[in-house]
């Protein structure tokens, strides 16, 4: 067995899985909606910077190679991460500007089914390659490469980076105005 997500790849993956989960069932009630959005929006900043601080398989020159995520999933990741950003972008635009949030949605739908792609790809992998798909949990996976070691300074970086995705939620949910009503009589007063 080899070691090749490190926990912050897998504190990543699943504080994104719980982050999305809580912004879609909290679309009515946009306090906690924009709050747990700003920490999807810090988890993917981060993992984007993961992507090119040279972590072997995290790197994103390693995707598409083994033993990183196959092509397709690469693929599918990718756009995961873009269509995340646009989400993010739309909604803090949706709320700062008052402008309609159907592209937002248009967003989130796509990542909906950018999700069923990723979890068909999964249970693919799973049941019919046989592929470990456990390495999300518990960063192993079998086979003759190398494994990975952070450095200080990748350490230092993720430590940072993560705390402020999980802590920028609490902060935001105790100052947003989260009565999107109230905002827009506002607006409409100016
Ligand atoms: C920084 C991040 C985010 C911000 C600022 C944000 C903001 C907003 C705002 C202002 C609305 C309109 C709510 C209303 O007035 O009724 C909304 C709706 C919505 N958002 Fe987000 N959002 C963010 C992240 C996300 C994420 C990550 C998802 C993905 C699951 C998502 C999915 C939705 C959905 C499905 C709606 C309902 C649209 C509708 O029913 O018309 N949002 N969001
Ligand atoms: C909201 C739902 C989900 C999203 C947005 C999501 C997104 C992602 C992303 C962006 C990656 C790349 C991670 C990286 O390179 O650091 C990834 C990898 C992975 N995800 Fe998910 N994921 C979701 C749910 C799940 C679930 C429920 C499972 C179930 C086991 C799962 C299993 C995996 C596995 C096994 C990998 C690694 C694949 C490989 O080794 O090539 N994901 N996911």
């Amino acid at each position: 067995m080899r070691y090749i997500w490190s926990l912050p790849n897998r504190v990543f993956h699943w504080g994104l899985v719980i982050f999305i989960l809580i912004a879609y069932l909290s679309d009515d009630y946009l306090r906690l909606h924009i709050a747990v959005g700003i920490g999807v929006l810090s988890l993917v900043v981060f993992r984007i910077l993961w992507g090119v601080l040279g972590i072997k398989y995290s790197d994103f020159k390693d995707w598409g190679k083994e033993p990183s995520h196959n092509k397709i999933a690469s693929i599918v990741m990718g756009l995961i991460l873009i269509d995340i950003l646009l989400i993010c972008i739309t909604g803090l635009f949706s709320y700062f500007y008052n402008i309609s949030e159907d592209i937002h949605e248009f967003f989130a739908n796509s990542l909906y089914f950018l999700i069923a792609l990723h979890l068909l790809g999964v249970s693919k992998e799973f049941l019919i390659n046989k592929t470990n798909v456990f390495s999300i949990f518990n960063g192993y996976k079998k086979g003759e490469f190398e494994s990975i070691k952070l450095n200080s300074f990748q350490k230092l970086i993720s430590i940072i980076l993560l705390t402020i995705s999980f802590i920028s939620p609490i902060v935001v949910f105790i100052f947003v105005d989260g009565n999107s009503d109230n905002y827009y009589e506002l607006y409409e007063d100016d």
